[in-house]
């Protein structure tokens, strides 16, 4: 194994991103290992979408260093840029797919800003990843005010595999679906971290995906990681923001063992 591939996929020190007076991200750190589905939660407006973007080099960075997949993004140029965001795939919180697109047409939309391909080509590696994530060629030609919601995430992550990333970058995937349809996205999100061998950063509010995807979880409060580990590690943070949290009602719900580990 050469040392590329045992630096973690995404390595953040000493972040400090704010906006104005407000300072959203205080002074973070943060590992993520290669190949895990690593599942980031936190307080609504904690700042998760806000790391999310700063480390794929949407919102500037007041001070601390990003490495993603072993390049430190601080000193790297438009040529390295370029070549790092065809190793990472991003589905964005608010889904963000072009309303005047199909769906094949948006999942074709990195392909055309990282690689020369022929129409036909292009055609058939979208259609491959829109069967990738369980859609066909029918729902491929549907503009995005024709697909359900659970439809619109599959073509959203659709895109985000577009280029073959190594990396994908997930914000809230099954927020807005019924509890089937989060569980079947879930799945798919298992499935293909497994066979593409992908590592997953996903932001998300739902303990399910929480509890049976990730390998870990990161919180975030107060601008900081909190706490980094497994669910049962989470569980047993004394941080207030983590009992409330994994504690409460609908975190009690998920682990029947745990009324009996508090009595
Ligand atoms: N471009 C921006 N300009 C100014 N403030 C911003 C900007 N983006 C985010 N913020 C602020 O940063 C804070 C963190 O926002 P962020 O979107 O990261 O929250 P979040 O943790 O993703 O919340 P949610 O779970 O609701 O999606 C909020 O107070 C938000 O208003
Ligand atoms: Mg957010």
């Amino acid at each position: 194994m050469n040392t590329l591939n045992e630096a973690p996929a995404i390595r953040v020190r000493d972040l400090v991103v704010g906006f104005g007076d407000r300072v959203v991200l205080d002074h973070l750190a943060l590992n993520v290992r290669r190949g895990e589905i690593l599942g980031f939660v936190g307080g609504s407006g904690s700042g998760k979408s806000v790391l999310l973007r700063t480390i794929i080099g949407l919102l500037p960075k007041r001070q601390g260093t990003i490495e993603v997949l072993g390049v430190d993004l601080g000193p790297a140029n438009d040529e390295a840029w370029r070549a790092l965001e065809r190793r990472w795939g991003v589905l964005f919180q608010h889904g963000a797919l072009f309303s005047s697109l199909t769906a094949l047409q948006n999942v074709q939309v990195p392909m055309r800003e990282h690689l020369v391909l022929s129409e036909r080509l292009m055609r058939e590696v979208a259609l491959a990843k829109l069967e990738m994530v369980g859609l066909n060629a029918r729902d491929g030609d549907k503009l995005p005010s024709e697909l359900s919601g659970g439809m619109t995430k599959r073509v959203a992550l659709a895109r985000a595999l577009a280029l073959d990333p190594e990396l994908v970058f997930l914000d809230e995937p099954t927020s807005g679906l019924d509890p089937i349809a989060a569980g079947d996205f879930d799945e798919l999100i298992r499935t293909l971290q497994q066979t593409l061998g992908l590592t997953v950063f996903m932001v998300t509010h739902d303990l399910e995906s929480l509890n049976t995807v990730c390998d870990r979880i990161a919180a975030l409060a107060d601008g900081k990681v909190i706490a980094i580990g497994s669910i049962s590690e989470m569980r047993r943070s004394p941080h207030p923001w983590m009992k409330a949290y994994f504690q409460g009602k609908r975190g009690r719900k998920l682990s029947p063992g745990l009324s009996a580990m508090e009595s």
